[in-house]
């Protein structure tokens, strides 16, 4: 069976963009896959967190993933700071990475620009993030379209890697859905929703109850031409608002075109704020179920243990190759 990875950083409630680009396709691999999913934690401390904080977004992220479907009997679900061949492999991995290559990353230039007191790590993040796949001899990573550039990194490190050292890691193939994979801030088109944006009206949490979704979508951006269709150049905000609608309801966005193409904003969106509730209130029932019990930090535990097992085998083998310590068997 191959292997699925995929990574979400605990740095606050997750948004809609997170589920409909990411979690939301990866209940669907369980059963055709092996499946790690992680809570990349020593990936949040590239920016300054507050521990207390950071400790309970460790474990509403991992409420929530089993809340949408992550079964545990099925899938690892683990900390990554639980499992250290993550650090470890990924010191090796900034060894075989350029200075060059990694400043070119998108996500270093917009965090970092204009910015003092970068940390290093926001620099180095991108090989941490390749020994996150690569050390459970990963095929397929879903991801939403903001990690592309990551993981075409990640493969040029494993064929590096891999042509200097020995065939040591299996080189990845990137998933990004086709419909989702960069959904848009609710107030403003040309910025990917993110739960970072200090203003929470540019984003849906997984957790806002009905009338807070309600009064979002209600003052979403729209344009004044009125007409409800998928054209993503000249009606951005509108076609980020039908992919939202498609991924919620699982009908195309030509049936929802067709469905309000005599109708104007209002009832569109209001139809739009029911099927975001719809797709959201499972969930969050779910979650506060979760969040209560000790259930999760058994799962926890024995994700860790899991992931540590397989890890720790592909550790072994690097080091191995690159001549570190004695030889291990
Ligand atoms: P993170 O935590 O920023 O996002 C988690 C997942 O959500 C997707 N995503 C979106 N998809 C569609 N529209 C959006 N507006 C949107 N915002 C976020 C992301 O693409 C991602 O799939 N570096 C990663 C975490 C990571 C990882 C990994 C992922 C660390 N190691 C290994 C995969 C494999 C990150 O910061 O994602």
């Amino acid at each position: 069976m191959q292997t699925v990875f995929s990574g979400i950083q605990p740095s606050g409630t997750l948004t809609l963009g997170n589920y409909l680009g990411a979690l939301k396709h990866f209940s669907s691999m369980q059963d055709d896959y092996s499946c790690y999913f992680c809570i990349v934690d020593q990936h949040a401390i590239t920016v300054p967190q507050d521990r207390l904080k950071l400790r309970e977004n460790i474990r509403s992220l991992a409420a929530l993933y089993i809340a949408s479907g992550i079964d545990p009997k099925k899938s690892t679900l683990f900390i990554q700071s639980e499992v250290p061949a993550h650090a470890q492999l990924g010191w090796m991995m900034q060894c075989v990475s350029y200075i060059g290559e990694l400043e070119r990353m998108t996500q270093f230039k917009d965090k970092s620009s204009g910015k003092d007191g970068v940390s290093a790590s926001l620099l180095t993040y991108p090989p941490l993030m390749a020994a996150d796949i690569l050390l459970y001899q990963t095929s397929l990573v879903p991801v939403g379209e903001d990690q592309k550039q990551h993981l075409e990194l990640t493969r040029n490190l494993a064929e590096r890697f891999n042509q200097k050292y020995g065939e040591v890691f299996t080189v990845p193939d990137v998933q990004i859905p086709k419909v989702g994979a960069r959904i848009m801030s609710l107030n403003d088109p040309t910025k990917k929703m993110s739960k970072s944006n200090p203003q929470p009206k540019s984003y849906i949490s997984l957790l806002d109850e009905p009338k807070t979704i309600e009064k979002k979508i209600k003052s979403a951006v729209t344009d004044s031409d009125g007409t409800i269709r998928f054209d993503s150049k000249e009606k951005p905000a509108v076609s980020n608002l039908l992919s939202i609608f498609s991924l919620c309801t699982d009908e195309t966005i030509e049936t929802i075109e067709a469905r309000y193409v005599h109708s104007g904003y209002g009832p569109f969106k209001a139809d739009l704020a029911q099927a975001v509730i719809d797709t959201l209130s499972p969930i969050q029932e779910r979650y506060y179920e979760l969040i209560q019990s000790s259930e999760l930090d058994e799962i926890l535990d024995r994700g860790a243990e899991k992931a540590t097992s397989s890890a720790s085998k592909t550790l072994k083998k690097a080091e191995n190759a690159m001549g570190l310590g004695r030889k291990k068997r």
